[in-house]
């Protein structure tokens, strides 16, 4: 993990390194038995280094507390770790660019389980698995796909915090993530 972040922390294999402040690498237990993997850092994530420390990070916390688990207990990080210009989309060249240090972390931490949150990144993981897709995450959220790990793909919290219905599913559905690490 440490041989990660140095790579990353020296990286400029996309042009993403250009604009960032502070590469996020990732956060939480080498131990831990779920990792989430987010889409990219966002403004406060870029200025701190930390994944997921703005309002979504909040709400994830609350989802983590539902589930009596703390940030401690698993392992947090984006699909790219270079803050995008104006908090845009990450691009497939950019992913393609980035995805092996999650998958390197992936191979590392040897999680029970990965979920991913939100679309972008529920594609990504769909596509690494070699899973066919062609549904929405409206009808894939909360589904188990048991392959190497178990993968679930959850919506993202930043949905969540100002549509109460998506905030149940998500509550939900971490419950069946509670199943498979107790
Ligand atoms: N949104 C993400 O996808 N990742 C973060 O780290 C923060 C917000
Ligand atoms: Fe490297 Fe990923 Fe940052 Fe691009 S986003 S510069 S690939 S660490």
């Amino acid at each position: 993990m440490e041989k990660i972040k140095e790579d990353v922390l020296a990286c400029k294999k996309c042009s993403l390194y250009q604009e960032r402040n502070i590469p996020v690498i990732g956060q939480g237990s080498y131990n831990a038995k779920i990792i989430f993997i987010g889409e990219a850092p966002g403004a406060k994530e870029d200025a701190t280094g930390v994944p997921f420390c703005g309002r979504s990070g909040d709400f994830l916390n609350e989802l983590l507390n539902h589930i009596e688990l703390k940030r401690e207990d698993v392992y947090i990080t984006n699909i790219v770790k270079c803050r995008p210009p104006k908090n845009r989309d990450p691009k497939d060249s950019e992913i393609e660019c980035c995805k092996g240090y999650i998958e390197r972390q992936i191979e590392i931490i040897k999680p029970k389980v990965v979920c991913s949150l939100g679309r972008h990144s529920m594609n990504f993981m769909m596509n690494n698995l070699g899973i066919e897709n062609k549904e929405t995450i409206g009808n894939l959220h909360g589904t188990v796909f048991k392959g190497k790990y178990i993968f679930i793909p959850l919506y993202h919290p930043a949905v969540a915090i100002y549509n109460s219905s998506k905030k149940g599913e998500l509550k939900k559905d971490f419950e069946i993530i509670k199943k498979y690490v107790d």
